[in-house]
């Protein structure tokens, strides 16, 4: 076990609050792997792993009181190396989602990219962020418990040009957020597009579905996909489809409408209303059956909804299974496969400039 540092500024809100290292074994090839178990001055609890810089463990208060983890995952490492592994709360890159036939260019550079979801690049590739052991360094901060997590990408990993030099820090705030920020640099032109993939489930990890989950989506519009979940280009209004979340609604109740490939569920890029590149509320969750309340704001222009439809009686912690819709997952990120949309934001980033990005997830009760 060991300790954080402290850097002296947060004193009044750190009294309670703590941070604490510990071994999570070993990869298969042998590689240590550390868990931070960060807690706030009210008693929630994050544990993140240098494995994919994992979120594992999340416990928030429901309305009486009471812990639970509300994220999904796994009891070991072997298991956040295995197949079976939907990305449980890890960091996604280079790129989130995808890109069409694992192709794009950059200043007339063409590049290609491990197609690991034929014909398409997924979530980065075969070996992609979330398959790393990231460099840890825990201190407490002025907002509260943090992690940092470092990772120098090679230049041509996966396909991608440059050497990145990534770093991603967790900080438990006094205020319930999780707050994650990001921070790339490049030395060569290259694409960039992080995200954290946190399956949550408000009622607790395991406990059922989250089809009565009531949803609000900060999103007049998204982006239509073809039948490989690639992007047309176009970008379409809510209003009148299923995909509407801009008025808190139950996630299950026009589920069975969607007729995306199956199993159909949602797997869509909202546009956010909000594209000017500042932090500001994107989304939130409410679950009636816990009182539990998430509220998420980033800097973002879109975020992903998928609600676990290809989650098929995974084994989770603790001997839990996790059925299809057992989570919603919630990704901040760029438009998937915007390298090949003139249209879209882009996701270049150049030598001199940096990525940034802060996405939080904040945690209350009604
Ligand atoms: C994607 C889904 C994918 C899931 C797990 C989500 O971000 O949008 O299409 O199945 O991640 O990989």
């Amino acid at each position: 076990m060991f300790l954080a540092k402290e850097d002296g500024e947060g004193h009044g809100i750190m009294e309670k609050a703590s941070i604490r290292g510990s071994s999570f074994g070993r990869t298969s090839e042998g590689i240590p792997v550390e868990e931070y178990t960060l807690v706030n001055c009210n008693g929630v609890v994050a544990k993140v792993i240098t494995l994919g810089c994992a979120i594992r463990e999340l416990y928030t208060s429901d309305r009486d009181g009471i812990l639970a983890d509300v994220v999904l995952g796994f009891d070991s490492a072997a298991q956040y190396e295995g197949p079976d592994n939907p990305y449980f709360g890890s960091i996604v890159g280079r790129y989130a989602n995808r890109i069409a036939q694992g192709k794009f260019s950059v200043d007339g550079e063409n590049y290609t990219l491990a197609r690991n979801e034929p014909p398409n690049c997924l979530h980065g590739g075969f070996r992609s962020f979330k398959d790393i052991v990231w460099k840890a360094t825990a201190r407490y901060s002025s907002q509260g418990p943090a992690v940092t997590f470092n990772y120098e990408s090679h230049d041509g990993e996966e396909g991608y040009p440059g050497n990145l030099s990534v770093a991603v820090t967790y900080t438990l705030t006094a205020n319930n957020e999780l707050k994650i920020q990001y921070l790339a640099t490049t030395d060569k032109p290259t694409i960039v597009n992080l995200t954290n993939h946190s399956y949550f489930n408000l009622s607790g990890a395991g406990t059922g579905n989250i089809l009565d989950h009531e949803l609000m989506i900060l999103a007049d519009n998204y982006t239509p996909v073809d039948d490989t979940l690639i992007p047309t280009g176009g970008i379409t209004p809510v209003k009148d489809t299923p995909l509407d979340f801009t008025a808190s609604t139950r996630i299950g109740a026009r589920i069975d409408r969607l007729t995306n490939t199956p199993p159909a569920g949602y797997d869509h890029n909202y546009v956010l209303n909000s594209q000017d590149g500042l932090f500001a509320s994107a989304a939130s969750v409410y679950d009636p059956s816990s009182g539990r309340f998430m509220q998420v704001s980033t800097t973002e222009p879109a975020i992903q909804l998928y609600t676990g439809n290809h989650l098929n009686r995974v084994k989770g912690k603790g001997g839990m299974t996790y059925l299809r819709n057992g989570a919603l997952c919630l990704e901040s990120q760029h438009y998937p496969d915007s390298p090949n949309h003139s249209n879209f934001p882009s996701t270049v980033l150049r030598p001199g400039d940096r990525y940034k990005q802060t996405t939080t997830y904040k945690f209350s009760t009604k």
